[in-house]
């Protein structure tokens, strides 16, 4: 390279160096990102994102090294319209495990005849999505939360029985739109609920964002308190607040290794009222890594996806991490 073409070239945040890791006591090795943008982002769209952009955004993914992509839902197409096209996109995916040892795809599915499409389409991995609060299961599930809960443990036995492993959401954990404070009580009797039906993990939601680290201790106290094991438990933060991260900190310190996120921070909840963007995977990685924590991510190829997938739609990513590695690339 002559000293004139030194010169021309702009500094590179995607060449510059990662975070310096430094460990802190109390924090895992390791930890498993449960990558949720296809499904959580792309419900909240304003705009229908073509299926072969969807695909190729999850075998990018996929590419970076996440191992688990929840990939689309199987609802009611008129309820989630972003996601009508589950039956054409997994067919495109088909071929991902073999490419990629270890990935898993799950998919939502709120009732039988959402199982019997999954199913259909060799879903290996679901999730059912109970709420801790009447008024959003009347809102996303158009039934009471106990009826909710019935309406699930048929689909957690036939799935079960099929050998697909089945995770269960529980939503509004902390705050809720319409109801306010969530008791620590409620949350916790919905979430064993789900896990004595048989859901091997269950994923604790701040749907609208609204938690404080002080109530993420308290919660997955309350959990420790009902003999629920922490590594049964996961994390499903949305950044409304600004408090995603410093919750995921207050989770990981509890002994929690499965932290929800989506690329780009993409996402919210068509059927919950100021639900924002999850927690940007981008993010997440950074703040890991700097701990010295393993995730398997490339976040460079990461960084580079979202800015991709940005693109596609039309507008900037939300994530800091990407605004900063991107933004300087671009001058
Ligand atoms: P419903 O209207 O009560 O359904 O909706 P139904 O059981 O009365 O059935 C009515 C018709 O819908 C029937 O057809 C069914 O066959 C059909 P008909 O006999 O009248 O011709 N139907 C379906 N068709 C296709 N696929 C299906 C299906 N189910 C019924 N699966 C239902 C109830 C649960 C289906 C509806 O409320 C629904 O689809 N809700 C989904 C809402 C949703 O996807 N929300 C976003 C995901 S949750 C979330 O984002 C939170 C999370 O990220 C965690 C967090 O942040 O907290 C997970
Ligand atoms: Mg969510």
């Amino acid at each position: 390279m002559t000293s004139q073409e030194t010169a021309a070239h702009e500094p590179d945040a995607l060449e510059l160096g990662l975070p310096d890791p430094v460990r802190a006591p109390g924090l895992p090795e390791e930890v498993r990102i449960h990558e949720v943008g296809p499904r959580d982002g792309l419900q909240n769209e304003s705009s229908l994102v073509p299926v072969e952009v969807k695909a190729e955004f999850i075998g990018r993914l996929a590419a970076v090294g996440l191992r688990t992509v929840e990939a689309t839902s199987f609802v009611h197409p008129k309820w989630v319209p972003q996601l009508a096209d589950a039956e054409e996109l997994m067919p495109r995916l088909a071929d991902l495990p073999e490419r990629h040892p270890g990935l898993r795809l799950p998919v939502l599915v709120p009732n039988e005849r959402g199982l019997d499409r999954a199913l259909a389409h060799h879903a290996t991995d679901i999730a059912v999505f109970a709420s801790a609060t009447e008024t959003f299961a009347r809102r996303n599930l158009n039934r009471s939360a106990d009826e909710a809960m019935a309406m699930f443990r048929p689909v957690v036995t036939r799935a079960t029985e099929a050998g697909v492993t089945v995770r269960g959401y529980l939503s509004m954990c902390f705050g809720d739109p319409w109801e306010g404070p969530v008791p620590v009580d409620q949350v916790v009797r919905y979430g064993v609920q789900l896990l004595e039906m048989g859901c091997t993990e269950l994923s604790l939601g701040d749907t609208i964002g609204v938690a404080t680290p002080g109530q993420v201790a308290a919660l997955l106290a309350g959990f420790a308190k009902a003999d629920v094991p922490v590594d049964r438990l996961a994390v499903h933060f949305h950044d409304t607040y600004g408090q995603a991260l410093s919750n995921t900190l207050a989770a990981l310190r509890e002994g929690v290794t499965t932290v929800d996120a989506s690329a780009g921070g993409l996402g919210g909840c068509p059927y919950a009222k100021s639900a924002t963007g999850n927690l940007a995977t981008e993010d997440l990685v950074w703040m890991l890594h700097g701990l010295g924590i393993r995730t398997g991510v490339d976040l460079r190829a990461l960084v580079a996806t979202s800015g991709w997938m940005a693109e596609r739609l039309g507008r900037p990513s939300p994530s800091r991490t990407v605004q900063a590695l991107l933004g300087t690339t671009r001058g």
